[in-house]
């Protein structure tokens, strides 16, 4: 986490870097900070949002053509302005910003104690430009090359930028394990955790790859490796539209992002599946495809809400590809020594494609053998470029802290990758295919449905704004649904909720219901129905509050429930992507109404960079 930006060029450094920040405050927003070359290497941070920080500076005369700036999420040390960052060395001559962990500090910062150093924080960061410094005087080298000694020795993962009071013309940045983009303008380049802060500016850039060092000196960048390699810079352009990350209207990125699915669902099948001809197609799937058709297990590796697409996914290639499938804790998997064979494919999947754990699961998978698919949703990635093959999911930029259409478009892409194994592998009739495809197609237009059902489910919040615990409960597909949709309460509202198997509540939480205890039941009429109907009835008769998902037309379960919100049908396998829409709207709702900052949620981050 923890998001930076870096300029350099003929505009006022500190308007691109302030701009930028807020793009990429959804990577950290305890505290922020900005380094200029405006008279001095000065340094100007706060605690707080980077709104803070702006309120900080009005009025001062910040005029300088290059500058560093970054928003935290705290690893070392607690949000003060101290522990903001950018941080300086012991002369106060270089200043850095740094986004990662570097794991031997405290060793290092022993010996540089020991010279007689002294820190004005309790960051990593702090140490590891004290370290540069002293490299730089004892080898009495240039700047690059004391970073490139530096990073030889630190242990960790960082994405830097550092600059110096020396060399007004210098940027220098470097990656391993966290992120970095430099975009290359007319005279002028910039350094982002993501590309968002750059695109109004230019659609040319660099992602620096693990171990990269990109040097910006009078105009010209230059990229080598730790190992002192030149390298050529491989230029992309990318694709993004500046409309794509604004709210465009919305009060908040998450709704926004919720009303997008019906457009973000049909983007992703878009040029993918055609029910016309038939034709099912994953472009980067191909070579590898035959892999997944002769598994003999399917790992899922992910955190989070992408976790819990893994698990309708689970259900999804288990039912049509007949292959067995475990869902891991990418945190978990990693540090378990878990037995992979020969014939074990992993697919990881992600929405950042940065989230150091399962970047470590599938390095940690790829050593032992296994081949690895990407269910990725922002393009150039780590993840996506660690992996063998994988499908984007092609959702845009997802900036509300709490995933929503991310999930959706996970829950399309793993669809479409399991029928094409399937029909490949023949466990699926060609009428059940064809199905599921036609209905696949369908879904965009029941999500809109749902949508219309915001203002309803606006009355219901209201009724459940006070609530302190939430119960969710599922079977079968639904059952991951339930999960995600306590996940999304807990994060932006901070109300205690459980997501459980319907019939595992007996095991339990049952003993938590009472009066007071609002239960979500996502009880669409599919093959657990009735079961769910008798679990709805052991709730009832424990005086629990139960507000119903129920599909389209059903008579029984809202004569059982206080509150209903009727879904359209849809098939089985497909119900999650509809059924999880009112969860968000639920979640969304009651956070505003307790006047929650539901984009930027307390103590979460967007992607989690640090294990
Ligand atoms: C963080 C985010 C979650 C997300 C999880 C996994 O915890 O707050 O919303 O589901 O990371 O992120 P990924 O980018 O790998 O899907």
């Amino acid at each position: 986490m923890c998001g930076i930006v870096a300029y350099v060029g003929h505009r006022k450094a500190s308007d691109v870097i302030i701009k930028g920040l807020k793009r990429l405050e959804y990577r950290g927003y305890d505290s922020a900070g900005i380094a200029l070359l405006n008279g001095g290497l000065n340094i100007y941070k706060k605690k707080g949002k980077v709104s803070e920080l702006e309120n900080f500076i009005q009025g001062q005369n910040l005029d300088s053509h290059i500058g560093i700036g970054h928003t935290r999420w705290a690893t070392h040390g607690e949000p003060s302005d101290e522990n903001a960052h950018p941080h300086y060395s012991a002369t106060k001559k270089l200043a850095i910003i740094h986004n990662g962990i570097i794991e031997n500090y405290s060793s290092l910062k022993q010996d540089l104690l020991r010279k007689g150093h002294q820190f004005a924080s309790e960051t990593d960061t702090e140490v590891f430009i004290h370290f540069i410094e002293d490299i730089q005087e004892k080898e009495n080298c240039p700047l690059d090359e004391a970073v490139r000694l530096a990073l030889t020795k630190v242990v960790g993962a960082y994405a830097i930028v550092v600059m110096s009071l020396a060399e007004p013309d210098l940027l220098i940045a470097a990656r391993k394990g966290s992120p970095l983009v430099v975009g290359v303008g007319k005279n002028e380049f910039f350094m982002a955790s993501d590309a968002t802060p750059i695109i109004e500016y230019t659609n040319e850039v660099v992602y620096l790859n693990d171990q990269e060092i990109a040097v910006i000196n009078h105009g010209e960048l230059k990229i080598k490796n730790t190992a002192n390699l030149p390298l050529t810079p491989y230029i992309q352009t990318i694709d993004l539209e500046l409309e794509a990350i604004e709210k465009g209207g919305y009060e908040h990125f998450m709704l926004k992002e919720i009303f997008e699915q019906p457009r973000s669902i049909r983007d992703c099948m878009r040029g993918r599946l055609d029910t016309h001809t038939g034709r099912l197609v994953l472009g980067g799937l191909r070579e590898y495809v035959n892999k997944l058709v002769n598994a003999d297990r399917i790992l899922i590796v992910a955190c989070g809400t992408s976790w819990h697409a893994g698990l309708v996914a689970e259900y999804f290639f288990e039912e049509f590809c007949r292959i067995p499938v475990e869902v891991e804790y990418a945190s978990e998997f990693r540090y378990r020594n878990p037995v992979i064979r020969e014939g074990d494919v992993v697919i990881a999947v992600s929405q950042s494609g940065e989230t150091a754990d399962t970047l470590a699961a599938i390095e940690m998978a790829k050593a032992k053998g296994a081949i690895i698919f990407g269910v990725c949703n922002v393009v150039g990635s780590s993840i996506p470029r660690a992996t063998h093959a994988g499908a984007y999911t092609h959702a845009g930029p997802e900036i509300g802290v709490a995933s929503t259409k991310a999930f959706t478009a996970q829950l399309t892409v793993l669809n479409m990758i399991a029928l094409i194994v399937a029909q490949k592998k023949g466990t699926i009739t060609e009428q059940k295919f064809h199905e599921l495809l036609v209905e696949m197609e369908n879904i965009p237009a029941k999500v809109e449905q749902v949508l219309k059902l915001n203002n309803q489910i606006q009355t219901i919040a209201d009724e459940f704004k006070q609530a302190r615990n939430f119960i969710y409960l599922g079977r079968g597909y639904n059952f991951p649904v339930a999960l995600e949709g306590a996940l999304k309460l807990k994060e932006i509202s901070y109300i205690h909720a459980e997501g459980y198997p319907a019939a595992e509540m007996k095991h339990g939480p049952i003993a938590l219901i009472d009066e007071e205890m609002p239960v979500v039941f996502i009880a669409t009429k599919d093959a657990s129905y009735e079961k769910v109907v008798s679990n709805i009835q052991e709730v009832k008769a424990r005086k629990g509050r139960v507000i119903s998902i129920v599909t389209e037309g059903d008579t029984l379960i809202p004569k059982m429930s206080e509150f209903v919100i009727e879904v359209p049908a849809t098939l089985d396998p497909l119900m999650p992507m509809v059924s999880v829409i009112p969860l968000q709207l639920l979640s969304y709702h009651i956070a505003v109404m307790r006047g929650c900052n539901v984009d930027q949620p307390r103590n979460l981050a967007k992607s989690v960079t640090v294990e």
